[in-house]
């Protein structure tokens, strides 16, 4: 029986790779798994947080519809409150936009100026959007309002995640 012998560099290379190794992964893994949740994670029911407004009182004129939601972030809770600009279009589809300007983020209002009643308007430094949320050119937003998904359950609307226009 043949007895291999392993000299003292080799066995520091060892432990030392070993011990690297372990530390390299422990680092990346928190990483990966961050990089990679939001994409495993499918939409499911509990993405839509159920407001007060009733479907059959939504009009073709945008209501603004307050909402809350509980938000875990890691070990930490939080109550957070959320609006969004809501309506029915002609055809019976419901629109719901995002107040948050997409210039520098302050909150757009509906009919806020008195020249574009049928505009959102953002007072911040006066941008502009179209009832359907899509930026006015010449004014500073450079692109549309987002998008919350929506849903119907017992007559009552329920809103989902915010999505960049043409993507909800
Ligand atoms: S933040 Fe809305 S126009 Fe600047």
């Amino acid at each position: 029986m043949s007895k291999r012998n392993v000299s003292r560099r080799q066995f520091l290379n060892y432990t030392l790779t070993g011990v690297g190794g372990f530390m390299a992964a422990g680092m990346l893994m928190p990483m990966v798994r961050f990089a990679v949740d939001p994409v495993l994670a499918g939409g499911s029911e509990s993405d839509f947080v159920a407001t007060k407004q009733k479907i059959k009182d939504l009009s073709t004129e945008p209501t603004r519809v307050d909402f809350s939601f509980t938000q875990v972030d890691g070990w930490y809770e939080s109550e957070v409150t959320n609006t969004a600009w809501v309506y029915k279009t002609k055809d019976g589809k419901i629109v719901a936009l995002s107040p948050i300007c997409k210039h520098l983020g302050c909150t757009v209002d509906w009919g806020g100026d008195k020249e574009h009643p049928e505009q959102f308007f953002c007072p911040c430094h006066y941008g502009r959007y179209t009832k359907d949320g899509m930026n006015v050119k010449g004014t500073p937003p450079i692109s549309p309002l987002d998008v919350f998904t929506t849903k119907e359950k017992d007559g009552i609307l329920y809103l989902g995640q915010r999505k960049p226009h043409g993507e909800a």
